[in-house]
Parts: structure tokens; sequence; C-alpha cells
């Protein structure tokens, strides 16, 4: 027989309203709340009137929070924060009047970065990339999406794979990897493009048998790769059962959002030049919109991804840092949500339901996102007053305690 005095809970929250993100509108509020965990997993996120039994009255740990907000553990579903190095030469670059696509067909922007990562050892790169991850965590994030797409050689995004499944287990969150070979031409495949996606389809398998391959990416761009490559490497991927996502239509409209939407991809991501069409064919697929207003906002771009569409159509949204050395050296999943409420005028509801169920689902995940019975014990205590605050600010610290899995790590 259990002791009928022991809690039901490993940990119990009180004295806090919840912004659960559970059901189609709203935040999911529930004031005067309680939020219990047991081996992980969330077992009560509901009204304190509603607990089974009176908490002072068992064993187990409970904690009055005194006021504030408990979200769920914000998931940053689009990154590329393991990078050597830095390109602040070539922000200064741009500052005085050079374009990014100008800059990348001479050698530099992603090519630079592909030169660092190369050069680095794994533990040099695990040292640069981990107080990136550590950042964003402090600020909130409990799941990151990490890509390779620096190394364009078998060695290189072998490297940068294994540094980002170090980083999950060092910092203890859940950490996605995406394969990115399809990223940009490295300088010995000059000329000679198809070959090189020939060397991104044998990789993939090898690296994937390693267990270092959650999906795969590419960049479908003028300064990228056409359709037809990016479709090879999607065959590729399905073959392997992966699923798939891409940087699609950010500095054109390349037709790259109706090309993942017919692989049913998890999401189409950067999305400003997306035509009609492809919003459509993103609908039907269930294909997410992953906005990156970090990138918008650094490269000084005007043209707005879809909104209205999106909205009208019912494509969610989510909102990620995009985290790289080029275009967005974003370190808070919180300023990309302000940025999305600026820039793409997303209401702070949107832009919370974009870093949690919307982009738990751009990670192909419904075990995370929301704070329900059964899923994980991801979560946030936030010192605010309402959840529009977590917009509303620009830097500071709001988050008072990050749990991850049950655990605290921040
Ligand atoms: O998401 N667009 C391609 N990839 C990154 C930029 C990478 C870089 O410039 O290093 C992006 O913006
Ligand atoms: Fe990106």
């Amino acid at each position: 027989m259990n002791d009928p005095r022991q809690a039901p809970w490993d940990g119990l929250i009180v004295g806090v309203s919840l912004a659960t993100l559970d059901g189609h509108g709203g935040y999911g509020e529930i004031g005067d709340a309680a939020l219990g965990w047991r081996d992980g997993t969330i077992v009560h996120a509901g009204p304190r009137s509603a607990l089974p039994a009176d908490p002072n009255a068992l064993s187990g740990a409970v904690v009055d929070a005194g006021g504030g907000w408990i979200t769920p553990g914000l998931v940053d579903c689009h990154t590329h924060l393991v990078f050597a190095g830095d390109r602040a030469a070539e922000f200064e670059q741009r500052l005085q009047g050079a374009d990014y696509e100008e800059i990348a067909r001479n050698g530099g922007g992603i090519l630079s970065s592909v030169r660092a990562v190369r050069e680095a050892d794994e533990e040099a790169l695990l040292a640069q990339s981990l107080p990136r991850a550590r950042a964003l965590v402090a600020d909130g994030v409990t799941t990151l999406e990490i890509k390779s797409g620096y190394g364009l050689d078998f060695d290189g995004e072998r490297k940068m794979l294994r540094v980002a499944r170090r980083i999950g287990d060092e910092l203890g969150i859940g950490v996605f990897t995406t394969y990115l070979a399809a990223h940009a031409l490295p300088p010995e495949y000059a000329g000679r493009a198809d070959a090189y996606i020939d060397a991104v389809i044998e990789w993939l398998p090898r690296l994937h048998a390693e267990g270092l391959v959650d999906a795969v990416d590419a960049f479908a761009e003028r300064i990228g790769f056409d359709i037809a490559q990016t479709r090879r490497v999607f065959e590729a991927a399905r073959t392997l059962g992966l699923p798939v996502k891409l940087h699609a239509d950010q500095l054109s409209d390349g037709a790259g959002a109706a090309l993942v939407a017919e692989f049913g991809g998890l999401s189409a991501d950067h999305v400003e030049y997306t035509s009609d069409a492809g919003v459509r064919a993103m609908a039907e697929a269930g294909t997410v919109a992953v906005l990156l207003p970090g990138a918008f906002h650094v490269l000084r771009e005007t043209r707005l991804p879809p909104l209205d569409a999106f909205r009208a159509h019912r494509v969610p949204m989510a909102v990620a840092t995009d985290c790289n050395p080029g275009t967005s050296p974003l370190l808070s999943l919180r300023q990309a949500m302000q940025l999305a409420c600026t820039h793409f005028r997303l209401t702070p509801e949107e832009a919370l339901r974009g870093t949690t169920v919307n982009a738990a689902r751009a990670l192909g995940r419904d075990d995370r996102g929301v704070l329900r019975p059964g899923t994980r014990a991801d979560f946030v205590h936030w010192a605010i007053a309402r959840p529009a605050e977590l917009c509303y600010w620009l830097g500071g610290r709001l988050a008072s305690a990050v749990y991850a899995g049950g655990n605290r790590v921040a």
C-alpha cells in the first residue's frame, strides 16, 4: 500500500497563474493555479482547488511562488548556434552598404563560418557554442533545434551534430538535430553543385546511422540550391523516414514552401516571399510557417511574410531565433518574440503560441509546448504580471526558474 501522506508529485508549485496554451484560443489562462510533476511529466496543471488533496497535509515538495506566471518551456525550433568565430566584420561591411548576397558570392558569409568551423576541433566548437545555448536557456528555452551546415564535408558536419547532441546532454534540455549540409556550396565543389548534392546524399545515411540526425533541411535560394537539387535531398531523407524542413523564400520566391509542403514537411522557414499558392500548399500539408524576425531585422529587410494569408488559411505560425553568426546573432527567444510583434505585428498571444505549441509542432513533437498532464515537465516561472510582458520588454531577465523534464536547468 502507498503511504497516503506521500504526495502524488515530485514537485508542486502553487501561488501562480498558468498560461497553459492548451486549446485553440487565448493563453489557456488559469488563475490561482498549481503545477505538479512526477518522473519528468506534468501530473497536475489546473486550479489549486482541483488538487486531489491539501498539499500542506502531504509530504513532498511544495513551493509557493508568490505570484508570477508559468508558461510551457520555450521551444527554439530553428537555430544554427553551433559555430566558431563570429562575423562582426561582415556586420560592419553591411552597415557600409555591402549586401548579404554579394558578400556570399565573394566567398564570405556562410563560407567564412565554414572556414572557422573546419579549423576548430570538437572541444573548441563545444566551448564556443555552449554559452550561446546557456543564454537561450536562461531566458526560458527548454528545447532547441540545432542545424549543421558550416562543415560542408563529412567530418565537419559530423562534428557539428556531435556538438549539438553534447549540448543537450550538458544542459539537460531537449535538443533536436537537423542535417543542413545543403546550406552552401563548399569551395572544393565550385561549379559542381550537383556533384556536391551527390555527396550530401551519401553522407546522410552514415550520420543517421550514428544517431546524429533528427530532420533534414536545405537552403533553397539563388545563393543556395535550386528546387531540383533540394528535391533530391528531400528524396534521400524520405528514404530514411526522416522529416524535412526548408529555408524557403527568404530573399526571393523560389517556390520553396510549396516543395516542402509537397513532401509533407514539418516547416517552411523565413517565408518572406512565399506566394499565395505556397501558403495554400502549406495549409493542406499542415506545414508550419517558422518566422525568423531576427534575420529580417539584422538584414534590414522590408518584405513581410504573408501573415494575413497564414492566418486566413490557418497555417500555424512559429517564431524562432535563427541564432547564427551572419544574419541573426540573437541569444534570446523572448527577444525574437518582441521582434515578431514589432516587425510582423504578431499579437503577444500569437508570439507565445509561436514559441511553445506551434514551435513544438514544427519539430514534430506533441509531448511539449503546452502545460497538460502527460506532457513533459518543461516549464518556466516568469516574474511578470501578465503574459504580454514576455513580448513587451526588450532585454532584461524575466525568467525566475526554468525546468526541463522536471529538473531545474536555470
Ligand atoms: O537562416 N539562410 C541561410 N541560413 C542562415 C544564415 C546563415 C549564415 O549567414 O551564416 C539563415 O539566415
Ligand atoms: Fe536559418
